[in-house]
């Protein structure tokens, strides 16, 4: 069973399969008894509990002192006072010091252990790897597909290539270059292990072999130097605070003479008639919503900048716009109604927004849709394609 309690801008939740509690959001309260609701939470679900007990904090993305000291009390407490229980704490390098002082705990008691989720953790990766995600990818794929076939031939992807598709997300672009380019080699990497689950499953219900697909850290791929004729980002440099970084690796694992592909948005840019206005106001707060958690939604346009600054040459960067009118109109509804959940509903409340504000926010992708489902209506979504080769 799950509980979930939702306060503005944290909530927790209790998974009793695996006895553990997270929190998620923003835990920032000026006083301990903010919390009072939380901590009485968390000993209801520990009290049905004998061995290890989890304390998740991994998913927070802003925790202040009074949070650390009411937790890690309570969990003090907890280990000192029921001789059956162990408890490990999970955090992340996004609340930087959360480590460094749940670490003191495991030298105050040997029955607490602590680790951290991942060195590399950055701070969008919380809303992008989670599987409620993987509903976004796949509608967003199935619009761009058309697309991006033939500009894929264009930016010089041909049969029999070397190729890299990195943060590669669900595995089904993935899918849909190996049946349409064949090539000799395709390595899918990504972050997500619910993503990859999820990709092999797909690969093989298609029946689809050849696709390597690789647990890895963008920022620094275990993948080897000169590798690949033709390296593959989409809409991913996007939910990285430091770009570069990632565009520093697709050149290192991009063979001398090859290209890196990289496709971004940029959401300031999404329309829609009737009701343009809503929707205008809508787009530019998501670009904003992103800013607030260090990721940069608007880059599309920045891509040129960035491949030259990289070091690539022959850049080549144009853009297309996934509309209503491009094929079955629900579809492209369907993908607004996935950003409206995960923006205006998940992000959100994690930034702590009021419900007037989210109903506000909510309505211009309601108001998309509406232009989108219009018999008269046009809605359209730009996206960035970038390439650049890798010099001799
Ligand atoms: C916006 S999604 C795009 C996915 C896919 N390329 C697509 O267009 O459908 C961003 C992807 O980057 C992945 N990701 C985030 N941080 C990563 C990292 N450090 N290393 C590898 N993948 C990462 C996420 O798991 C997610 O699948």
């Amino acid at each position: 069973m799950i509980a979930e309690k939702m306060t503005q801008a944290f909530q927790w939740t209790y998974n009793e399969n695996d006895q553990e509690f997270s929190l998620h959001g923003s835990l920032r309260p000026q006083r301990a008894d903010e919390l009072s609701n939380c901590i009485s939470a968390l000993e209801q679900s520990v009290s049905n509990v004998s061995g290890m007990f989890y304390v998740n904090v991994r998913r927070l993305v802003r925790m202040n002192n009074v949070a650390f000291h009411a937790l890690g009390c309570k969990i003090l407490d907890l280990v000192r006072t029921r001789t059956d229980l162990k408890v490990h704490v999970t955090t992340s390098s996004v609340v930087g010091w959360a480590t460094r002082k749940f670490a003191v705990l495991e030298t105050m008691s040997d029955k607490i252990t602590v680790s951290e989720y991942d060195n590399e953790f950055y701070p969008g990766q919380s809303f992008v790897e989670d599987s409620a995600f993987i509903h976004v990818l796949r509608t967003q794929t199935k619009l761009t597909w058309r697309h991006e076939k033939d500009l894929l031939a264009k930016h010089g992807l041909k049969p029999g290539m070397q190729v890299a598709d990195i943060c590669c997300g669900i595995g089904d672009f993935a899918v849909l270059l190996q049946k349409e380019f064949a090539p000799d080699r395709l390595v899918a990497l990504d972050h997500s292990r619910a993503s990859l689950d999820y990709a092999r499953r797909v690969a093989s219900d298609f029946g689809v072999r050849g696709i390597d697909y690789v647990f890895g850290d963008a920022a620094d791929m275990l993948l080897e130097d000169n590798q690949f004729d033709f390296v593959t980002c989409r809409h991913s440099l996007q939910v990285f605070d430091r770009p570069e970084r990632i565009l520093k690796e697709l050149f290192r694992i991009c063979k001398p003479g090859g290209r890196v592909y990289v496709t971004n948005e940029k959401n300031s840019h999404c329309l829609g008639e009737p009701r343009g206005e809503s929707i205008q106001w809508t787009y530019t707060e998501v670009a904003k919503l992103w800013h607030h958690f260090d990721m940069d939604i608007e880059i599309g346009p920045k891509s040129r900048r960035l491949l030259i600054e990289g070091g690539f040459e022959d850049v080549s960067i144009g853009s297309f716009m996934v509309t209503n009118t491009d094929g079955n109109p629900q579809d492209f509804a369907d993908v607004i109604e996935s950003w409206k959940k995960l923006f205006a509903d998940t992000m959100a409340t994690q930034r702590g927004d009021d419900e007037a504000f989210k109903e506000k926010f909510a309505k211009g992708f309601d108001d998309h849709i509406f232009a989108a489902l219009h018999p008269k209506g046009y809605a359209g979504w730009p996206i960035w394609v970038a390439s650049g080769r890798k010099p001799l």
